[in-house]
């Protein structure tokens, strides 16, 4: 308001006024002739003086329409200032529109650096440093002179190899359908039993070298399946195409794929190096030719092994740290039966957990992956989808594990859909093969045999009926996240306490 003065504003009306009644009278001749002398050349004067005139006057018309729109505004200016209220919601309202909370996401982590650096503190004052690498060694060793986590994964070989020779007896011939399907069945039921039964056996397979032995086998299994169905899907493929006398696949013309590479048609996938090619690759799924890249990237190989053998050591380290001295600390609560002692260490545990699985999901399926795959040109890299925003658990189960997933759906639940089973005897099937499956590589490796990763894979079923049925959107998104950050602890602490109880105890 200070800048408001109406007498001041009339002033320089009148002053303006006054300037154009001069800039006017300037207009007028003033050459200094007189007007009779004027009038000889008033004819040829005139009519110039007219031209000029014309564009004199539209020039002030020009500068009069802008002096009317300058004072219009500045009317418009002076009604701004004074009124500075118009109808509008406050930006928190939901209404509002507005949704650009980027500064409170920054202000979520800064607060979540801030906590954990004084549980950090807290913790290096209480335990003292506890990191020790060359400790990790004794996770995979009990005697420095017997591997036999290291032999077995060296006679999977024979499982590999086992398999390859069957496809090829089967591609020629010489096994029928039934023998080689008989085959195929006693592979792999060895190749989960001998393991399981070693590791079960061998007093000097510690629980870590167990569960990556395991690991290697289960993974394995899984390869060797789908390499087993599609080289039976080939064989079906060929059979009709050559009772439709078409041309055969088996003798197709050769042609490149998009990175340079020959096609492989059936039978010729069927050698050693297509074999380990897919034993290597990051995919459960065999194909006869695998999308491919164009070349290793170097910068980019070199920036995920940076980020394998970093998150490693910050996984190591932490759960050395953080995870290890809470779950000792739980160990007399849980003996006890202390409910109240129990939740506050399971919310505890939570923490150090869920931020240890997230490290593990980069570093396993994002940099080791894209590692992998870029060593062997493989060009499918989606390993992973947006799961972090998932609003139901079928999302979730969908979108984390891709490999899985995929091999899930093409080799056991598409089957079973074309079989006629329903979609919830489906659906169920897979979820009780993942629960065995993530049973066997827990309960295995501890010798002890309690359920609770069966249980919890099985619960996924009722949760995501729940969570699909009545939470929506953001609460649906919490429930996952929820699920994700005290299911997994909670197992934890179990599968520990029994281990504890079962090992230790008399000790
Ligand atoms: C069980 C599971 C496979 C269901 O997957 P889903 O995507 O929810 O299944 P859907 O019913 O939506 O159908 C998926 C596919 O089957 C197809 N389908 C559905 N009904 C069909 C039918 N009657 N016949 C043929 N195909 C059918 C769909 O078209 C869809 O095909 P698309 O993938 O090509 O689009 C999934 O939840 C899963 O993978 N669970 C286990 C995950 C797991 O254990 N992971 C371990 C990680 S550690």
């Amino acid at each position: 308001m200070g800048d408001w003065d109406p007498a001041g504003g009339a002033a320089t009306r009148r002053r303006r006024a006054t300037l154009t009644a001069s800039r006017t009278a300037s207009l007028q001749p003033a050459n200094g002739r007189s007007p009779a002398a004027c009038d000889i050349s008033a004819t040829a004067e005139s009519s110039a003086n007219d031209g000029q005139r014309r564009r004199e006057r539209s020039v002030e018309t020009v500068r009069s329409k802008a002096r009317g729109d300058k004072k219009k505004q500045r009317r418009n200016d002076l009604g701004d200032r004074m009124s500075c209220h118009k109808t509008q919601e406050s930006l928190l309202t939901s209404t509002s529109g507005y949704n650009n909370y980027r500064g409170v996401l920054n202000w979520c982590v800064v607060m979540l650096v801030l906590s954990n650096a004084r549980l950090f503190l807290e913790n290096l004052l209480r335990y003292g440093v506890l990191v020790d690498p060359v400790q990790v060694v004794s996770l995979f060793l009990n005697d420095p002179y017997s591997w036999p986590a290291a032999c077995l994964v060296i006679v999977s070989n024979v499982f590999i190899v086992a398999s390859l020779y069957t496809e090829r007896q089967l591609s020629k011939g010489s096994f029928s359908e039934l023998v080689g399907f008989l085959v195929h069945c006693i592979n792999f039921a060895t190749m989960l039993t001998f393991p399981a039964a070693v590791v079960l056996l061998v007093p000097s397979v510690t629980p870590v070298g167990g569960a990556f032995v395991l690991g290697t086998y289960t993974i394995l299994f899984l390869k060797l399946y789908s390499y087993k169905d599609v080289n039976l899907w080939c064989r079906e493929l060929s059979t009709i195409k050559a009772k439709k006398l078409a041309r055969s696949l088996s003798c197709p013309s050769p042609h490149t794929l998009n990175g340079g590479e020959l096609k492989v048609c059936y039978p010729g996938n069927l050698t050693i190096r297509d074999m380990y090619y897919f034993v290597f690759a990051p995919t459960l799924c065999y194909e006869l030719n695998f999308p491919r890249s164009p070349k290793i990237r170097m910068s980019f190989l070199l920036r995920r092994l940076f980020e394998m053998l970093f998150f490693i050591q910050l996984l190591v380290g932490l759960t050395q740290q953080w995870m290890i001295p809470i779950i000792q600390s739980s160990m007399k609560p849980l003996e006890d039966m202390d409910l109240s002692r129990m939740t506050e260490r399971l919310l505890r545990l939570a923490v150090p957990n869920h931020l240890l699985w997230l490290i593990f999901f980069y570093w396993f399926f994002h940099s080791s992956m894209n590692f992998t795959a870029e060593l062997l040109r493989f060009g499918d890299r989606q390993f992973y989808k947006d799961w972090w925003n998932s609003e139901t658990v079928t999302y979730f189960w969908q979108n984390w594990n891709i490999p899985v997933h995929k091999w899930c759906l093409r080799h056991f639940y598409k089957p079973l859909l074309r079989r006629g089973f329903s979609k919830i005897i489906s659906q169920s099937a897979v979820f009780f093969l993942s629960a065995f499956f993530h049973e066997y590589l827990v309960s295995v490796p501890l010798r002890m045999f309690r359920l609770w990763a069966f249980t919890g894979m099985m619960a996924q079923l009722p949760l995501a009926w729940f969570v699909g049925r009545f939470l929506r959107g953001n609460y649906g998104n919490a429930a996952v996240w929820m699920s994700l950050i005290i299911g997994q602890p909670f197992a934890v602490l179990m599968y520990v306490h029994d281990y504890y109880v079962l090992h230790y105890r008399e000790e």
